[in-house]
């Protein structure tokens, strides 16, 4: 489903500040797998994603989506197939625009119908309402509130729903849940795994969080200087606690995981 062959990029080549992001990475992940992703900071991790969504573009290297080339597609041609989350909450929504009419933006955008319409059909603000209600957090009940107005948490499950109502062939979460508080965070990944799950998305989710790259998907890929080093299947993660998955870091990298400070002050 998804190839990443002998990505390379470096940064400010042919300067003294040249750094080499993506060194030569390989990655294929299988329709409807989820995979998780860890790294420290500077691994290469969200260089890789927009890599594959096209907001950089690769030196060497080729990027296949479903069988097809997607290497030099720019970004707004690669966007219909992929979804894609940040930490931020307020990436991929309108603040000024109340929940009904991102809905429907994305809606509208997503059946191929134009003009591209902010005000919802009668049949398409109950179908919004249905799904805002599997979010479990009220907001089938502020279809007319901006997007703005909610909480970060809110926001983000938002997104989630958003990118996903019209299923995305690939679904890239880059640490989605990072700056949400923990119980918040702890109802968007189980959201996120609802979601994949019942659409069958292929899914890679960066994290910091090792417990959640050992629960999430399937797979749990472990990236270091732009390289893909450790690739954890199904059988093998089983065995796993979050202490084995460092020290299985630490050998293989030479260093600790930097998530390790984080895992030990929370
Ligand atoms: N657009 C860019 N221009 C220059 N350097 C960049 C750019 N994007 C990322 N980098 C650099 O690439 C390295 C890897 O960054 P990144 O992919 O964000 O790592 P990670 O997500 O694993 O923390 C960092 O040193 C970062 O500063
Ligand atoms: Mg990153």
């Amino acid at each position: 489903m998804l190839n990443v062959l002998g990505a390379r990029k470096t940064f400010e080549a042919g300067t003294p500040a040249a750094r080499t992001v993506l060194d030569g990475l390989d990655l294929r992940l299988e329709r409807a797998e989820f995979a998780t992703i860890i790294g420290s900071n500077g691994a290469g991790k969200s260089t890789l994603f927009a890599a594959i969504a096209g907001s950089v573009f690769l030196d060497e290297g080729r990027i296949i989506l479903d069988g097809r080339d997607i290497s030099r597609k720019k970004e707004h041609q690669r966007a219909r197939d992929i979804g894609r989350l940040f930490q931020d909450p307020r990436h991929g929504t309108a603040p000024g625009l109340t929940i009904e009419e991102n809905l429907a933006l994305v809606y509208s955008k997503a059946s191929g119908r134009f003009p591209l319409s902010l005000a919802p059909r009668a049949k398409d603000r109950a179908y919004f309402r249905q799904v805002l209600s599997r979010l479990d957090m009220g907001l089938e009940d502020r279809l007319r509130t901006p997007v703005g107005a909610l909480s970060g948490g809110q926001r983000q499950a938002l997104t989630l729903l958003i990118a996903t109502l019209v299923p995305p062939k690939l679904l890239l979460l880059d640490e989605h849940t990072a700056a949400l508080d923990p119980v918040t965070a702890k109802k968007v990944l189980a959201l996120t795994r609802d979601i994949t799950a019942a659409h069958g998305i292929t899914t890679l989710m960066i994290t910091h969080n090792i417990s959640s790259a050992l629960e999430l998907g399937t797979r749990t890929l472990m990236m270091n200087k732009g390289r893909i080093v450790m690739d954890l299947g199904a059988e093998q993660r089983r065995q796993l606690s979050v202490e084995d998955l460092l020290e299985r870091y630490k050998n293989t990298v030479h260093e600790t995981l930097d998530s390790d400070k984080i895992l030990l002050s929370g």
